[in-house]
């Protein structure tokens, strides 16, 4: 009992959510895949440095789960798994989870990542929204939407380390689903109003959540894909959001650089950032280029150095700050 076709609220552990990240805003195109993908690939990858810390406190398996809460599977696309049979399962994972309620099964180490598992998203996500989305319309239906895929989670997340939920634009009953897990939210912003204003109907939609979800938190706002040297510009968008939002401290120092290069390279090899970093060393020179005898050959753009620590910086601050809000919370003895 508990899926949305029963009508039943399901009962939610909250403590074993509470690794959950949701990076959402009710706007397209300001980067939550990027980012989702990212940080989900260097969390993983620091996990994968601490095993060798055998014996010690940081010995201890690490691992990341992705979940991509999008039709068109972008993500499987970044990490370079995009219709890779017995991998890419299109979101049908994900849609029986949520519509039917069988159990989670993640992709495990994908694309060669030792410690990044994915559930994929793709053309059957798309569906759960006709599947189910009409039962929000009651109070019983709405919570048991809402709270589907936490119920599924619950019994998956303590195994990792970090889960990253990717979130869809415009789509409230996807959006909704992954606020009823979320424990913080993390929300990509452009530099420009409409993506603000994509920030505050996202505010309105975790207030909805929250009635369901009483530990959903926002935990901060930055800017995406934003000129390295437009300083000014994201100070003032800064103010904007702090004013906005009444908090201040919501907006983060970090961003991630404008980098068309990057994007491109990203969805053509089907690797993040810090991935493509480590290819520029074996880039064909530009005789080899010239003579044209690379052409088999991957050439990655130089700009994804300075993105890739942009990504890390970002991350070093949400974990950071994630953890900061855990134990202030703990102190007050207010963590489930
Ligand atoms: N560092 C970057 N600089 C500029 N553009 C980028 C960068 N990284 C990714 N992009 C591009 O920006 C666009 C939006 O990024 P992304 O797909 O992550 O946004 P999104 O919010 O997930 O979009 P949607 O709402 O459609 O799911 C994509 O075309 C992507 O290739
Ligand atoms: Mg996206």
């Amino acid at each position: 009992m508990g899926h949305p076709l029963s009508g039943v609220a399901p009962t939610i552990n909250w403590s074993a959510l509470g690794n959950v990240i949701v990076v959402a805003n009710w706007k397209g195109g300001v980067g939550k895949t990027a980012t989702a993908v990212n940080l989900a690939a260097r969390q993983a990858s620091k996990a994968a440095v601490d095993d060798d810390a055998v014996g010690t406190d940081r010995g201890r398996p690490k691992r990341v789960l992705l979940v991509d809460l999008n039709g068109q599977g972008t993500a499987s696309l970044l990490l370079g798994i995009k219709g890779k049979a017995g991998v890419d399962d299109d979101g049908l994972g994900l849609f029986q989870a949520i519509v039917t309620h069988t159990d989670l099964k993640p992709a495990r180490s994908v694309g060669g990542r030792a410690d990044l598992d994915l559930l994929p998203g793709g053309t059957y996500v798309s569906m759960i929204t006709d599947a189910i989305g009409s039962r929000m319309k009651s109070a019983g239906g709405a919570a048991s939407v809402i709270l589907s895929l936490a119920e599924r989670l619950q019994h998956l997340a303590p195994n990792y380390d970090v889960v990253i939920i990717d979130t869809p634009p415009e789509n409230e009953t996807l959006l909704l689903i992954a606020l009823g897990v979320a424990r913080f939210v993390l929300v990509p912003i452009k530099t420009d109003d409409s993506t603000r204003l994509g920030l505050l109907q996202l505010a309105s939609y975790i207030r909805v959540a929250m009635e369901h979800n009483p530990f959903i938190m926002l935990l901060g706002v930055f800017v995406f894909g934003s000129g390295h040297s437009s300083k000014a510009i994201r100070a003032e968008i800064g103010r904007d959001v702090a004013r906005d939002l009444g908090d201040a401290t919501l907006v983060l120092k970090s961003f991630i650089r404008f980098s068309e290069g990057v994007a491109a390279d990203s969805s053509r090899y089907g690797r993040v950032a810090e991935e493509l970093s480590r290819e520029i060393e074996n880039n064909p020179s530009w005789v080899k280029r010239r003579r044209g005898e690379a052409k088999d050959s991957i050439v990655v753009s130089g700009a994804s150095k300075g993105v890739a620590e942009d990504y890390d910086g970002l991350g070093d601050e949400v974990f950071a700050l994630a953890e900061k809000k855990r134990a202030e919370l703990v102190e007050k003895g207010l963590w489930p």
